[in-house]
């Protein structure tokens, strides 16, 4: 193994240990390398201290315009979806909010009770009742995972989608199918971006400031981290990409494939999904880049990814950008 390999399956174990709640996570199935260096579109998390440093059992945290109250370790809790704003969508089924013990996390932590998601995992409010529980099974039968190993949310929700019944799978797609997905992040072109660091499995702003050339990458980011922390569904995003990528996206989405794969063929007119093809708009930038890469390095090969299999199979990490910009910055 190169030294490089080698760092990274320490860093993978390391990781996976700190991630709370998820113990004996299992390294991903090896996929190959992505060839299409849209590698910084999967931020890396670095390893929690160890022993984690404690948590503030005591103080109620709040977050703006919410009356409801969660401390440090309710917060961390994967088997009870915080729920800041219970107003603003209908009551979860029991494995949304609360999971089912011991490998199914509450699907509402990660995907957050209104079904919008962040960009370290997915947007499912809105996604046609079928097409989740296909991607269930892809989960199931290992079909789908992440391109690059290790990588925490990923594999939580491949180990979970293993785990999780039949039943669990209708009710979470009952409810998820009937949301109606608001996107909460900002596309916005530009030449320079704030320096980041990756924490919580995505880029968030230096607290040392500055700022860098954004080079072939889109950099999305929380406005406020803390907010973020705190699974508030309000909390809003900027998605940085580079000066010109959204009307580039918009051509390549008019005219992929000599016109024969044009994204809206499959997806729909405002790409707002149809049949068997999810809907992209306002979707996460990040999110999209990583699927069009997982559909290459075939990270993700369910049989009805087959025909995303062929589109993706000329892109560039140049012409993953432009279309997730463009996507990213369409009304849901
Ligand atoms: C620990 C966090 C976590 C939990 C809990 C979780 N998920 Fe996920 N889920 C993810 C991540 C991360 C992804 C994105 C995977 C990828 O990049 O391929 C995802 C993706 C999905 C997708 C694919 C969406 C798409 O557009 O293709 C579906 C469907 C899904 N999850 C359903 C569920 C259901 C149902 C539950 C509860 C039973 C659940 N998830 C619980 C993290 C989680
Ligand atoms: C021939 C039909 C077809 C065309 C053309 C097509 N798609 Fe797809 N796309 C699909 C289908 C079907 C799926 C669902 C795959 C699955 O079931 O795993 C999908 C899935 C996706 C996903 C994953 C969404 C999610 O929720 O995880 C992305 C991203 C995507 N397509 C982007 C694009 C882009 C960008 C284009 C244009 C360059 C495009 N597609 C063209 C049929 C198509």
């Amino acid at each position: 193994m190169s030294e490089p390999a080698l760092a990274r399956g320490l860093r993978t174990a390391l990781l996976c240990l700190a991630i709370t709640g998820l113990t004996g996570c299992q390294p991903a199935p090896r996929a190959p390398r992505a060839m299409s260096g849209a590698d910084w579109a999967y931020p890396f998390s670095p390893p929690a201290p160890n022993p984690p440093a404690p948590l503030d059992k005591v103080t109620r945290l709040r977050v703006e315009g919410s009356d409801v109250t969660y401390t440090a370790p309710e917060l961390r809790n994967l088997f009870a979806a915080p729920d800041w704003r219970p107003q603003d969508h209908p009551a979860m089924p029991p494995v949304v909010a609360g999971g089912r013990r011991p490998e199914v996390m509450a699907c509402g932590y990660c995907h957050l009770p209104s079904g919008d998601g962040r960009p370290e995992n997915a947007a499912l409010a809105g996604l046609p009742r079928d097409y989740i529980v296909e991607q269930m099974r892809d989960f199931r039968s290992g079909a789908r995972h992440s391109s690059i190993a290790g990588r925490g949310p990923t594999m939580a929700m491949a180990k979970l989608g293993k785990a999780a019944t039949d039943a669990d799978i209708a009710a979470a797609a009952d409810y998820f199918s009937t949301l109606t997905h608001r996107s909460f992040t900002r596309v916005v072109e530009s030449d320079q971006v704030p320096r980041t660091v990756t924490k919580g499995w995505l880029y968030s702003r230096d607290p040392g400031g500055g700022s860098e050339p954004i080079g072939a990458r889109i950099i999305e980011i929380p406005e406020d981290f803390a907010r973020f922390e705190k699974r508030d569904p309000a909390t809003s995003y900027v998605a940085y990409v580079p000066t010109g990528a959204i009307a580039r996206g918009a051509a390549l989405a008019r005219t992929w494939g000599g016109g024969k794969q044009a994204c809206g063929l499959c997806h729909g007119s405002g790409f707002k999904g149809v049949g068997p093809a999810p809907p992209l708009a306002g979707r996460s930038p990040t999110y999209i880049v990583r699927q069009l890469n997982d559909f290459r390095t075939g990270a993700r090969s369910g049989p009805g990814g087959a025909v995303m299999k062929a589109v993706v199979a000329s892109m560039l990490n140049e012409d993953m950008i432009a279309l997730a910009a463009f996507m990213g910055s369409r009304e849901p």
